[in-house]
């Protein structure tokens, strides 16, 4: 995707005002700052949540008071610190994360060993539908908080499974559900941005869920998130 004509003019302020609040909100960080280190050093793509939306994830993790939260997509594990982050000083606290590139996968693990959160996270390999399928399978206790980052195609059937590992109360948020704006175009060939528009009106028909999306620009652009809670699970 090419930057538009506005995207272009308006990105020095955007990244000025994420330089501004991370400034400020946002102390220095060695463990993250190692996390982006290891990932470069391993060739792993800079796709990871920006700073302040890491932090965005740990302030939700701590508000909802989630002890158990499920993440789908991984890479080098900076989205699953700021998760973990936010349910460390909790009971039982557990991030379970899915990754399908064991490359990643790799990189992750010693990122998470290196910043002292290996034994609140499990890391499962491989196609992440068919891990949901085998915690939906053994009755695994729903999760509080799941943040559905990874292949874009495949959100409708995340949705549908998470909704299986969901509670009442449970929050799902999934990243790059705008895609600078691209979402609202009906013919789009990119798959992406068909399964982005199908996993928003899969959302739409879940009588049970309560949803909303908020765009975002800043360090990583033009993009969004949608967020659900969900008052009534789907009956099994
Ligand atoms: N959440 C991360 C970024 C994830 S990027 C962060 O913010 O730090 C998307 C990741 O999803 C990539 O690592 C990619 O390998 C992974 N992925 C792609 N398809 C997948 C699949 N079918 N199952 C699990 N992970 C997948
Ligand atoms: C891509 C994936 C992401 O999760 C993201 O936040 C940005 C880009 C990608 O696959 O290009
Ligand atoms: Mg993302």
């Amino acid at each position: 995707m090419t930057p538009g004509p506005a995207e272009e003019f308006l990105r020095p302020t955007w990244n000025g005002v994420d330089d501004y609040f991370a400034d400020r909100l946002l102390s220095p960080d060695p463990v993250l700052a190692a996390v982006l280190d290891a990932n470069r050093a391993a060739g792993l793509p800079a796709i990871d949540v920006s700073p302040l939306q890491g932090r965005m994830l740990t302030v939700l993790a701590l508000a909802t008071g989630s002890r158990r939260v499920l993440e789908l997509g991984t890479l080098g594990g900076y989205s699953t610190v700021c998760l973990a982050r936010g349910v460390a000083d909790r009971h039982a606290a557990r991030v379970v994360t899915c990754e399908f590139s064991p490359h990643h996968a790799e990189v992750a693990a010693a990122n998470f060993a290196r910043a002292g959160l290996a034994h609140l996270i499990d890391l499962h390999v491989g196609p992440a539908a068919a891990t949901l399928d085998r915690l939906i399978a053994a009755r695994t206790d729903p999760f509080d908080l799941i943040f559905i980052d990874a292949d874009k195609p495949a959100y409708p059937g995340y949705l549908l499974q998470c909704l299986k590992l969901s509670r009442p109360g449970t929050l799902v948020i999934a990243d790059n559900v705008v895609r600078r704006g691209e979402v609202v175009d009906a013919a789009s060939p990119d798959e992406s941005v068909k399964g982005v528009r199908r996993f928003t009106d899969l959302l739409a028909a879940q009588p049970g869920v309560v949803s909303t999306a908020i765009q975002t620009v800043g360090a990583k652009g033009y993009d969004g998130f949608a967020l659900a809670t969900v008052v009534r699970p789907p009956s099994p």
